[in-house]
């Protein structure tokens, strides 16, 4: 049985006062869940206040991406052994504003990957298509490719300590949700894929949706068989919500 996991990507949102409420909020409400994995976030500047704040916690946390180089003259970048001193269970990989606005290649987020791993840091794979993409009938092509490309750079064994997150560019921020089915579709494509490599690889993976998910469509998302859980941004500025969103999945 494959845990739900719910996810709060913060992006560039938040400051050490913002965090701390969110942060004791999430805290207080815990004791109303059920089962399952959860993790926030945050920008590399804060990640020392999730420490401190959620390590008593059953709330894991990460960062929302790593440099693909273990340390060297790289302004701006953070290394995983950085992401270690802060004792990130997680980081975010490959996710679209990276691919799109930074410019990452299927080289670049494969080679990520790698550096997790090397520090004992899961990542969470990000696929997804454009709504272009999508018009076109190629988003199983899209999210294959961009699945295979790591595949073939780390082989299938590697993925039994990943996550994968599926996001459809064209529903993140826009308020437009994947309906249940286009998300279980993209979905068990997913699984089918690695199922090819190993079945008990593609069996076990969580894999999460992302895009405008909400409290009032979170239960119907997370009804899907394939459908494992939730990355989400926007509502997880807010405890309230994310916590409801969290309860479903519970
Ligand atoms: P929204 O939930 O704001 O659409 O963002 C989704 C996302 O990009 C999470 O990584």
């Amino acid at each position: 049985m494959r845990r739900k996991f719910v996810a709060g990507n913060w992006k560039m949102h938040g400051s050490l006062a913002e965090n701390q409420t969110r942060l004791s909020q999430l805290a207080k409400g815990l004791s109303q869940l059920k089962t399952l994995d959860m993790a926030v976030f945050s920008t590399a500047p804060y990640l020392f206040q999730c420490k401190s704040l959620l390590a008593a916690t059953p709330v894991k946390w990460g960062a929302q991406n790593i440099s693909e180089h273990a340390q060297g003259a790289f302004t701006g970048e953070t290394s995983v052994a950085m992401l270690q001193d802060f004792s990130c269970d997680y980081v975010i990989i490959g996710h679209s504003e990276r691919r799109e606005l930074f410019a990452e290649n299927d080289a670049q987020v494969a080679a990520k990957f790698v550096q997790a791993q090397t520090g004992n840091i899961t990542p969470i794979l990000c696929v997804g298509e454009s709504l272009q993409q999508r018009e076109a009938g190629t988003t199983v092509e899209v999210i294959s490719r961009q699945i295979q490309a790591v595949l073939d750079v780390v082989g299938i064994q590697k993925f039994a300590q990943a996550v994968i997150a599926y996001e459809p560019i064209w529903a993140i921020g826009t308020g437009k949700t994947a309906t249940p089915q286009q998300a279980q579709e993209v979905h068990s494509a997913i699984r089918s894929l690695l199922a090819k490599n190993d079945q008990c690889v593609a069996q076990n993976m969580q894999i999460l949706y992302g895009g405008s998910v909400k409290p009032g469509n979170a239960a119907e998302i997370f009804a899907q068989p394939d459908v494992d859980g939730a990355l989400v941004g926007g509502a997880s500025l807010n405890a309230g919500d994310f916590m409801e969103i969290c309860k479903a999945a519970s």
